[in-house]
């Protein structure tokens, strides 16, 4: 039996910091064992300018217990972005791309895109730049079934864009559908993030005899078995086109009872690696694991792999049921459930 492993320090190419008391509590969790994270831009005033993404790096970067931790932001795209300073941010390397939130898609998307088709000047600028487009791939209409919405972003609006811009470096974020995973495997030019509650969970964890678990509630929502057992295929067997991005994304537990306000979003940073290494383990494809956690994201942007390690060791635990810090309370994802995994210390 394995026990012990060492892999590259891994990155977390999608996580939530938010603002406030919960971005100072939850950092350390994220700092923990990554070197770098991209930090989502939507944030209640969402991150559009260039001094904004100073700030938000900043802030994260101060509130990290790693002197080395790196926050990357991309832009968030609204139908009125500053084009100037969008390219000074870009050329600048203050923004890493541009996240494409298709408006009212998920939680602070209501100032995303309108009509995908007039922002494809801004797709031309991140073209030119070798910049990344980062999408929310889901397209929220009242007639497309809640998880359709991947099938029908990708259908209706990412071939399209696949076609226009032939050099536009693409990431689908968390991938949800064997639809999507087949998209990203066959296309050119792009790449997906796979979250661990995609590889965990099915719908019958959300919707369980006539009641919606809160918990386990997320954009895009999590799929059928198939779905889940071809994102596994793609993160643990070798596929360069897939790496690391937990879309860890915490809500106060006020605002995960089941009421009007139920906000989308699962919180796994706390133990991020540890979930995937026990889904690789699952899959028999823990020497796959360093790839995905630490080497395909950072080829995919153009960026150096890190020159740390971190080592995972074999450890039995119950993961505790809530983080509770100050005015923060939130419910950790695999709450109670035991996980064999633990990060123990990084090193040269
Ligand atoms: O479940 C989600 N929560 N999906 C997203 O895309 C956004 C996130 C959030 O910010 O809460
Ligand atoms: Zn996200």
């Amino acid at each position: 039996m394995i026990d012990s492993i060492k892999i590259i320090q891994p990155d977390d190419w999608h996580v939530h910091f938010r603002e406030g008391e919960m971005l100072s509590v939850i950092t350390k969790y994220s700092s923990r064992v990554n070197k770098r994270c991209i930090a989502m831009p939507n944030t209640s005033t969402p991150i559009t300018t260039s001094i904004e993404a100073v700030n938000y790096k900043k802030l994260i970067e101060d509130n990290s217990d790693n002197d080395n931790f790196e926050a990357l932001i991309p832009c968030y795209l609204t139908d009125t972005l500053n084009i100037a300073d969008f390219e000074y941010a870009l050329q600048n390397n203050i923004f890493i791309g541009g996240k494409l939130y298709p408006n009212n898609a998920t939680t602070n998307s209501q100032f995303g895109v309108n009509n995908i088709k007039e922002i494809y000047n801004i797709f031309e600028i991140l073209e030119k730049y070798n910049k990344t487009l980062l999408i929310h791939g889901e397209l929220n209409r009242s007639d497309i079934d809640i998880f359709d919405r991947e099938k029908y972003f990708i259908d209706e609006e990412l071939q399209q864009i696949r076609k226009s811009f032939k050099d536009l470096k693409i990431v689908l974020e968390h991938v949800s559908s064997d639809y999507g995973v087949d998209f990203v495997k066959t296309n050119n030019n792009i790449a997906g993030t796979i979250t661990p509650h995609h590889m965990l969970l099915t719908k019958k964890d959300v919707f369980k005899d006539d009641v919606v678990n809160p918990h386990h509630y997320c954009m895009p929502v999590v799929k059928n078995e198939n779905d889940l057992l071809s994102l596994r295929k793609a993160a643990c067997f070798n596929n360069s086109k897939f790496f690391l991005g937990t879309d860890s994304a915490p809500h106060h537990v006020d605002y995960k009872k089941q009421n009007d306000s139920l906000k989308a979003g699962i919180f796994s940073s706390s133990n991020s690696i540890e979930l995937y290494a026990l889904i690789f383990e699952e899959e028999n494809a823990l020497e796959n694991l360093e790839v995905f956690s630490s080497i395909n994201g950072p080829k995919f942007y153009d960026m150096d792999v890190n020159k740390n390690y971190l080592t995972l060791n074999k450890e039995d635990r119950i993961i505790p049921e809530y983080i509770e810090e100050g005015n923060i309370k939130i419910k950790n994802f695999y709450a109670n459930k035991n996980i064999n995994w633990k990060a123990s210390h990084l090193h040269v």
